[in-house]
């Protein structure tokens, strides 16, 4: 099956060009003009290939989401599974994502969960994905069976800073050498356990207990300590790469471009929520659980300098950390006491139509910035370029094409998650994606989802390229 799509404003690595596309089977088959690309005149072409006209559109990569927790249990289950967290990532533009695994049972080995996650996928998603490992009991034979999850394409772990499962200093300088002999990537959630556990206790000593002492009790300095600390640990263990995931803090930016700047092989992450809200968010005791995630949104001063990293190729990547539990559900669980109520929010969908309105339609970022922040940077960093993350040929053909001219108001009832809120309600974007292809074949289109459940395969990932 070949599919010609013409007349599009087509976003390649070195900048947009108008171009039509050539695509046969799986891969994009040619780049230039229908009647060259095609071998043939226009009409044969029509004959021979499926015919999408692009034009006053904006073809883009598939967006890559490097950054989903579905399905997670944490002290209850989140609920978006990879059935709906897919398919809503497809309806955003997202064509693959790569989630972060839950803890499993104390004691269990890296296999564990990666067999538990195969349970949850197997016939489950739309998009294409790949599994994050994730460190927790860490000893000489977890480090050695790390060089097996990655033969197996689970080439990047996560360990965190905080939560039960946190990593000491030691343990994480481990890590990093070990990744870094298996031309791995390290991504860590940077948040000081010592300071934040010292002030949720404070606070909750004092009856300080409403929504908006979360953001109190892990202040930019709880994560700015840690990425400090992190980025001094990854040049110890050998100067090895160091992904840092969910950058909500200008001060911690800040520290990643110095190290950028000095040459370390230092990658940061942040999330839509981080660009776009401001913890104003907290004021409602109520609404405001709705926001409860980590770390927790920032002052809007952070804004501007988080976009400026992004346009600077200090931040190279924008994820989600979609991770969903119901408002009128589990969130609840905080009502009276914000340190009980399950961390995180949902946003694999609005990622691009988001990141496109406030960053592309308002002049904040160029079209091939939009493209490397939300596709091609995480392809290479995670060790799936060029299959994934570009349009060239011999890639997957995995696209969107954008209408830069509509707009939208968001609201929960036009989504596609099975989570009964949106951090976003009542926002106004202008553009937006309406065709989403994967691998050759549309995925969503007319505002229909075009394919089943199963559709989606398993990314075997391989290394990650660290020069950017
Ligand atoms: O609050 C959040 N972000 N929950 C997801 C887990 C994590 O740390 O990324
Ligand atoms: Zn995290
Ligand atoms: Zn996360």
């Amino acid at each position: 099956m070949k599919t010609l799509i013409k007349n599009g404003l087509v976003v390649l690595e070195d900048g947009p060009v108008s171009a039509d596309l050539l695509i046969d089977g799986e891969t994009i088959a040619a780049i230039g003009k229908a009647d060259e690309i095609c071998g043939a005149g226009k009409e044969e072409a029509a004959a021979d290939c499926r015919v999408i006209d692009a034009s006053g559109l904006i073809v883009l990569p598939g967006g890559i989401d490097p950054h989903t927790h579905f399905n997670i249990m944490t002290s209850v289950r989140s609920v978006d599974d990879f059935t709906s967290g897919t398919v809503s990532a497809v309806f955003g533009g997202t064509t693959t994502i790569i989630d972060h695994m839950g803890f499993g049972p104390k004691g269990c080995d890296l296999h564990h969960q990666f067999q538990v996650y195969k349970e949850y996928t197997e016939g489950k998603c739309v998009a294409d994905y790949g599994f994050h490992g994730v460190y927790q009991d860490l000893d000489e034979q977890i480090l050695e069976e790390t060089a097996s999850m990655v033969d197996e394409g689970l080439s990047s772990f996560k360990m965190y800073l905080t939560y039960d499962y946190r990593q000491s200093d030691e343990e994480a300088i481990r890590i990093l050498k070990r990744l870094g002999e298996l031309s791995g990537m390290t991504t860590v959630h940077c948040e000081n356990h010592a300071i934040l556990t010292w002030l949720r206790e404070k606070f909750l000593a004092e009856g300080k207990t409403e929504a908006k002492y979360h953001p109190l009790s892990r202040p930019p300095y709880c994560e700015t300590e840690a990425v400090d600390r992190m980025i001094d640990l990854a040049m110890a263990a050998g100067d090895q790469p160091l992904y840092i995931v969910h950058v909500s803090a200008g001060e911690s930016a800040e520290r990643i471009r110095q190290a950028r700047q000095a040459g370390q092989k230092v990658f940061g992450e942040t999330c839509t929520q981080y660009l776009v809200l401001d913890d104003s968010v907290y004021d409602d005791p109520q609404e405001g659980l709705k926001f409860i995630m980590s770390p927790p949104i920032r002052g809007k001063e952070h804004q501007e300098i988080l976009w400026q990293a992004l346009r600077d190729g200090t931040l190279l990547v924008v994820a989600t950390d979609h991770c969903s539990f119901d408002y009128h559900g589990d969130k609840q669980m905080g009502k009276e006491d914000f340190t009980k109520c399950p961390n995180g929010a949902p946003g694999a969908e609005l990622r691009m139509p988001i990141l496109f309105s406030e960053g592309v339609s308002k002049g904040r970022l160029d079209l091939t910035t939009f493209a490397k922040v939300t596709s091609t940077n995480a392809a290479k960093l995670f060790g799936m370029y060029p299959k994934k993350g570009t349009i060239r040929v011999g890639s997957d053909a995995d696209l969107v094409l954008f209408d830069p001219e509509r707009e939208v108001d968001i609201t929960r009832l036009i989504l596609h998650d099975n989570t009964d809120y949106t951090p976003y309600e009542g926002m106004h974007v202008k553009g937006w994606p309406i065709l989403t292809m994967i691998r050759g074949t549309v995925v969503v289109e007319n505002e229909r989802l075009q394919v089943k459940p199963g559709f989606g395969n398993f990314l075997r990932r391989g290394k990650s390229i660290c020069d950017l």
